[in-house]
């Protein structure tokens, strides 16, 4: 399958050019597939013929997103409606990336997909809408994902493993619970999906929950790093944007339809330190 991937230097992007063999997989830099420019996507996807967009351009920045939430919903909802018009006219699929945080982190057992969605910030309204306009693609998956990282890319680990290396005291909060999700899991998991044809919505993380303090710890533990860490509140450690405080996905929908690659997230943590990170393949 021929497959055009947006967003092709964020860390979602770097995984599927890492495991989607076997694929034609044309990745544009930003300044030829400009996400805020309808032109672009017009001509890059009518250009390149694809079977499949996976659209993993996004602005993730979630506490810039309050303040900036014009470019925000420009990139995450405006740009997928256009991104969904060019791929109905290609009779593509469109592969939406979107997020736990649709949800308002009011609830107490996982979220199914047909919960009702509250998000409780700009990046999490603009997501949704994002979700919504990416439906308007006849043949559409929408894969909720959460805690993205991965061995390459800006994300908690890498944050983690460098503050820890300058011997910088930790506060993580210990009171927001979730899946930290590996990138190369995600895409591997995108990779059957396509092949086998999936559609809709459907919630794609990593199994088992924990809160970002118990996501450090395990980092540290499984490095055998003594890292001067501490649990915190969310209370203790404000942000621009509020965050759910409870966004684990239930993953029934996923393992209904066969072939569910996502492991439990700490097996998928192991299975990223034991290649080595960002900082140790300089
Ligand atoms: N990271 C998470 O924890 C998380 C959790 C749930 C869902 N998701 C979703 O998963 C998807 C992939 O996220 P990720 O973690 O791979 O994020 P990422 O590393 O930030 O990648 C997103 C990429 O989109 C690019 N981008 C921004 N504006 C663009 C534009 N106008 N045109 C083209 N590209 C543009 C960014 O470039 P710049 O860096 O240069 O701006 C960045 O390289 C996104 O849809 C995100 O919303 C992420």
């Amino acid at each position: 399958m021929k497959v055009l991937v947006t967003g092709a230097s964020g860390q979602l992007a770097h995984a599927i050019r890492q495991t989607w063999s076997g694929h034609d997989l044309v990745l544009p830099e930003e300044a030829v597939l400009d996400l805020s420019q309808q032109a672009a996507i017009q001509a890059v996807v009518s250009k390149t013929r694809p079977d499949v967009v996976v659209n993993c351009g996004a602005f993730t920045q979630v506490d810039r997103c309050e303040s900036e939430a014009d470019l925000a919903h420009l990139i995450n909802a405006t740009a997928v409606g256009w991104l969904a018009e060019a791929c109905e006219a290609q009779q593509a699929m469109l592969i939406q990336i979107s997020t736990d945080y649709v949800f308002d982190g009011t609830g107490t057992r996982p979220y199914r997909e047909d919960d009702p969605t509250n998000p409780v910030s700009v990046y999490g309204r603009t997501k949704l809408e994002g979700e919504r306009q990416a439906a308007r693609c006849s043949r559409h998956l929408i894969a909720r994902t959460s805690w993205l990282y991965d061995a390459w890319g800006k994300n908690f680990l890498n944050t983690m493993l460098a503050a820890a290396a300058q011997g910088r005291a930790l506060r993580v909060v210990d009171d927001q619970r979730g899946a930290p999700t590996t990138c190369r899991a995600l895409a591997r998991q995108l990779k059957v999906a396509t092949e086998q044809g999936w559609q809709g919505l459907v919630h794609t993380t990593c199994a088992g929950e924990t809160t970002w303090h118990g996501f450090a710890k395990a980092i540290f533990e499984a490095k055998g790093i003594a890292a001067d860490l501490h649990p915190c509140t969310t209370a203790d450690y404000p942000t621009p944007a509020q965050r759910p405080a409870y966004s684990v996905l239930d993953g029934t929908r996923r393992r209904s339809l066969g072939s569910d690659l996502m492991s439990h997230w700490h097996e998928a943590l192991l299975e990223v330190l034991k290649e080595g990170t960002t900082d140790e393949h300089r």
